[in-house]
């Protein structure tokens, strides 16, 4: 196992390549499942999840080829329908993605029943009952979902969401593309990867308005043709390098980032002094000296994003005054709080708020990492704290960020990557 030993207190300095977006990629890659004419992708991450996704997709025979990693065509022509493994399932929630595509072109899918998580219960109820409205039976068998489309394949129809949910929202658009007539989603989720999703099966033929708000329609379509499609750059990856430029005073360039993207998260830094203006090229961030505490909720897009939250109190542990930020996404999504209080940071829980009370300084110290947006919270705090900071387990890390540790070290970290003993 590999744990990142940090040497805080160097400013950030300089430019920083924003990746294709790890949450766009996952269902692009499950989606190519849905047709039988190749999809190239571009601007595809290198992570430890997508190698995960791809060995999912070799599972169903899909074939994969390069000329890059960041450049990728997959031809399900030949796919197979078959279990999706629970092994496979456990080690990524994403998997459960494939269940929309399979049930629209085979007209059955079983997927192994993804398993608790790290960061709540995170149930599947919305993906199942998005299937149903289309015509699926849907059954839960021994640990599996078991989806089925009548005879003569789903049906369009109406669905409607209690509360928003990204991969639910994919689930449905990706099973409707097929459904004969006119599929209505109601409370979709709005964000950024949804609209991309949407994109490339439009490009592959799908017919698809209102991608982006909250009403979505679908018109089934009776074939797809082949498509390529470049992913849109990862809004929680350029999010993140934000923060870090700000907690350590610095001043990065964020190239092919989008503030548009970023949703409430540009409001929220500059609220907190920290400078961003759009650049030909990306993001431009300044930090100037401490951040003002800043209150959060986090929410659907474009709300304050949940897979921002951990950075953002790794930022108000060292900001001039307090700041409250409350959990509205995920139960449990505070495990980084005892790991930053060792570095220093004085958060106080209570349920799904916590009061982080900023400090001048943090102090190096031994930490772990618990789940992706958590460990680099900690690599955050790490930048700015006095001394050395060893972050262990960082595989978590490389789950969902792209050559951190080496991004960061460009633009002035002391970072080294070394083997735990
Ligand atoms: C996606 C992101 C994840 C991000 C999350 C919220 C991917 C691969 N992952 O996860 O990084 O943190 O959006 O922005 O894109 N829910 C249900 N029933 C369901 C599905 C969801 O109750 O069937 C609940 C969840 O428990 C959660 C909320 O809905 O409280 C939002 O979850 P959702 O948007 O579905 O998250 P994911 O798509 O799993």
């Amino acid at each position: 196992m590999e744990r990142l030993v940090i040497e805080g207190g160097h400013r950030l300095e300089g430019t920083v390549q924003i990746c294709g977006a790890k949450n766009a990629a996952l269902p692009l890659i499950a989606a190519s499942l849905l047709s039988d004419r190749p999809v190239t992708l571009t601007n595809v991450p290198e992570l430890a999840d997508i190698r995960s996704m791809l060995t999912l997709m070799e599972h169903y025979g899909v074939a994969v080829k390069g000329p890059s990693h960041a450049v990728m065509t997959l031809d399900a022509g030949a796919a197979v329908n078959k279990e999706a493994p629970y092994d496979m399932v456990r080690r990524m929630r994403a998997s459960v993605l494939v269940l929309g595509p399979l049930l629209a072109r085979f007209g059955h899918a079983r997927v192994s029943q993804p398993g608790g998580c790290a960061i709540g219960a995170r149930p599947v109820d919305l993906h199942l009952k998005a299937l149903a409205a289309l015509g699926a039976t849907v059954s839960l068998d021994g640990g599996t979902i078991d989806a089925r489309a009548p005879d003569g394949g789903l049906t369009g129809g109406r669905i409607v969401f209690g509360s928003p949910s990204v991969g639910a929202t994919e689930t449905a658009l990706v099973a409707a593309v097929f459904a004969r007539g006119e599929t209505e989603i109601l409370n979709a989720a709005r964000d950024p990867e949804v609209c991309d999703l949407a994109a490339c099966l439009v490009a592959m033929g799908a017919a698809i308005e209102g991608a982006g708000t909250h009403r979505i329609l679908v018109r089934g379509v009776t074939g797809l043709k082949p498509a390529r499609h470049e992913i849109i750059p990862d809004r929680i990856e350029a999010g993140t390098y934000a923060m870090a430029a700000a907690i350590t005073g610095g001043h990065l360039e964020l190239t092919g980032a989008r503030l548009e993207h970023l949703g409430a998260v540009g409001a929220v830094l500059e609220a907190a002094d920290v400078q961003l203006w759009p650049t030909d090229r990306g993001l431009m961030v300044s930090g100037t000296g401490r951040p003002r505490g800043t209150d959060i909720t986090t929410e659907p897009y474009p709300g304050f994003p949940t897979d921002l939250q951990a950075q953002f109190m790794a930022l108000m542990a060292i900001a001039d005054g307090a700041s409250m930020i409350r959990e509205t996404v995920f139960e449990n999504r505070f495990m980084h709080v005892p790991e930053l209080s060792r570095l220093g940071a004085n958060v106080t829980l209570q349920g799904t708020s916590a009061l982080v009370r900023g400090v001048p300084r943090l102090k190096g110290a031994q930490v772990m990492a618990t789940d992706l947006r958590a460990s680099v919270s900690l690599v955050l705090a790490g930048l700015v704290a006095e001394g050395e900071t060893i972050v262990n387990r960082v595989y978590h890390l490389d789950r969902g960020y792209e050559a951190l540790d080496r991004k960061l070290v460009r633009c002035g970290a002391r970072i080294r990557r070394e083997a735990a003993p």
